[in-house]
């Protein structure tokens, strides 16, 4: 597994998470803390690994200046969003409410890495270049990714 096909597994994962969250009820407010304790945890390591790793790479390859300085932008919005849940008890209806926004603007950030960053630049630039990208970008796993420099 390459990096690329790493992240747009994580990306599933999360879709996942938020799944799993949207399914409880405001009586299981422990779950519901559980639930978005490992989404949170998953997203930040996912933020600091594409700023510190993959998005300079892209930067520097491809001159991808506008679109890594919007994916990044579209990370400070997802902390923000991330404290503010975190702020409000998980029994109450706008908790749930926030979550979902969380997704909606997750939704959209990974399609558009998918799509337009990962995907389509891999169309046009062909593999050699891409492979130029994954190969100096560490693959390790989300666990230590998070507590260890992956290099
Ligand atoms: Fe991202």
């Amino acid at each position: 597994m390459d990096v690329l096909q790493r992240l747009i597994q994580d990306h599933r994962i999360t879709e996942q998470r938020f799944a799993e969250i949207e399914k409880t009820s405001k009586k299981e407010a422990e779950r519901r803390e559980l639930l978005f304790a490992k989404l949170r945890e998953g997203l930040e390591v996912y933020e600091v690994f594409e700023e510190e790793y993959l998005y300079p790479e892209i930067d520097e390859v491809f001159s991808a200046k506008a679109v890594v300085a919007e994916a990044l932008d579209e990370h400070v919005e997802f902390d923000a969003i991330l404290q503010e849940i975190s702020e409000i008890l998980a029994n109450k209806h706008e908790w749930l409410e926030k979550v979902c926004e969380l997704k909606d603007m997750v939704r959209g950030h990974a399609r558009k890495e998918e799509e337009k960053m990962f995907l389509d630049r891999l169309d046009r630039v062909g593999h050699d270049l891409w492979f130029h990208v994954i190969a100096r970008t560490p693959l390790i796993s989300v666990k230590a990714r998070k507590s260890t420099p992956p290099y």
